[in-house]
């Protein structure tokens, strides 16, 4: 910069001191011809004024004839400058002076013809340019110190904004580490960070959720194994401590304890049931069924258990349905639900079995006249090991797991299973299964 504003400034000064030379031409002759200065001397005032400089004008021994600060008039001059503009050529050169501090000097030589006739010397500082420059210089650093300081203020600001949310879901995530699952952040804004806020509180309630439930599967599992268990225990005790009972009685306990035992089994092989069902790597084996064969097949086999009850099953099917499903388990699924009608309907009542078409889905419909299930009971019957009524339900053997296996395949089998029941009237069961199922495969 500064070298631009002094080359510029030197050029300046050349350009003004060869239009000061070509001005003066005119008084020099007539100052030649009749050695009046004043006129002169006027003019190179002037022209000082004009240009803001210190103007001097030399003859051509480098005599000063005229000096606008009336300081050196009558001196001789020998710059380098004075002696190169009397060999004809125009220069500009910077110097350091003690007394004025930087300053340029410009020599321009003065033609009358071909003969040089005297020199242009202008002198003039150019301090002024390098105390502006270093005025800015000081400014520019200034302003980049505080840029500096505010750029790295807004980083920081910015990246605690950032970080505080992210440490305390660090922090959460920690605390679920060492098993505390309900972890909760709190959400505010409607940026990235608050989505993973809402993602990270809606994974923590599922997790604790789950959680909840593996351990009320694990006590109610524990439960459910330990009171056969317990009647065994007992069972057996009783047997052991008595003296010489009669084999009758022996043969009563043992009947008790075996059935507990089968109680046992059932309990474990519907709990393993279930297992599978709920494996992620499950596969349906899909055949091309008829609906209509499969039910009839199930209530020939279940027909025997209705005669023991004197309980009718019946079979409405308005057409003929074909559709991909999973034998083994769909007949899993229907014998848990028509059993239930049977097993929930007093002696002399009805099972009534329906097939029909319902837009894209085919719907089982199963329906008794038995005990019905109550209003607050309807919402839990598809849970785990639940019963309406615990003391019968062990007289009658159920281990509550039936539906809950029931609903898993027909899930698998992208359906539903419905209920709609009357305490003392009955019970009807929907099954829907949609007739693309198994398509794919
Ligand atoms: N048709 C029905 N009529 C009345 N109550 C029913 C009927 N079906 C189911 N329930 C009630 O729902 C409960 C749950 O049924 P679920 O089939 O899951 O278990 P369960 O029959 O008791 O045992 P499991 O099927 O494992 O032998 C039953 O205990 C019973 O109280
Ligand atoms: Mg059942």
């Amino acid at each position: 910069m500064r070298i631009n504003y002094v080359t510029e400034k030197k050029m300046n000064l050349l350009a003004q001191g060869n239009i000061i030379a070509d001005r003066i031409i005119s008084p020099i002759r007539e100052f030649n011809e009749n050695d009046d200065y004043e006129p002169l001397v006027d003019l190179m005032k002037r022209f000082s004024k004009e240009i803001k400089s210190r103007v001097m004008l030399l003859n051509k021994e480098g005599i000063v004839i005229s000096d606008s600060y009336d300081v050196l008039t009558g001196q001789k001059l020998d710059h380098l400058e004075v002696q190169e503009a009397l060999q004809g050529k125009s220069n500009a050169r910077l110097h350091n002076l003690k007394k004025y501090g930087r300053t340029i000097y410009v020599a321009v030589p003065v033609f009358l013809g071909r003969e040089i006739q005297g020199v242009v010397l202008i002198s003039s500082s150019v301090e002024e340019i390098h105390q502006n420059i270093a005025r800015t210089m000081k400014r520019f650093a200034l302003l980049s110190l505080l840029s500096i300081f505010i750029t790295g203020l807004i980083s920081f600001i910015f990246a605690k904004v950032i970080s505080s949310p992210i440490e305390k879901l660090t922090d959460r995530i920690n605390k679920m580490h060492q098993g505390n699952l309900e972890q909760k952040v709190e959400v505010t804004g409607n940026d990235e960070l608050s989505n993973l806020g809402n993602a990270f509180n809606l994974m923590t309630t599922k997790l604790a959720l789950v959680e909840q439930q593996r351990k009320d599967f694990v006590a109610n599992v524990s439960h459910e194994l330990k009171t056969p268990l317990s009647a065994i225990k007992i069972l057996s005790e009783s047997l052991l401590h008595q003296n010489q009972a009669d084999v009758s009685i022996y043969r009563e306990f043992l009947k008790d304890i075996d059935s507990e035992v089968d109680r046992l089994n059932r309990i474990i092989e519907n709990l393993l049931r279930l297992v599978d069902l709920g494996k992620n790597s499950l596969e349906l084996d899909y055949q091309v069924t008829y609906v209509n064969y499969l039910i009839e097949n199930l209530i020939r086999n279940l027909k025997p258990l209705a005669d023991k009850k004197n309980i009718s099953i019946t079979f409405t099917e308005t057409e003929k349905i074909q559709i991909k499903l999973d034998q083994i388990k769909i007949q899993q699924a229907l014998i848990n639900i028509i059993s239930n009608g049977i097993k929930y309907t007093p002696a002399g009542g009805k099972v009534d079995i329906f097939l029909y078409s319902e837009y894209e889905d085919v719907v089982i419909k199963i329906e008794d006249n038995g005990i019905g299930i109550p209003k607050e009971s309807l919402p839990h019957i598809f849970e785990r090991f639940y019963r309406v009524d615990k003391a019968r339900a062990r007289s009658t053997g159920g281990t509550g797991l039936g539906l809950s296996i029931s609903q898993q395949i027909i899930g698998l089998h992208q359906g539903s299973i419905s209920v709609d029941s009357e305490l003392g009237k009955g019970t009807i069961f929907y099954i829907k299964l949609p007739k693309s199922i198994g398509m794919g495969n």
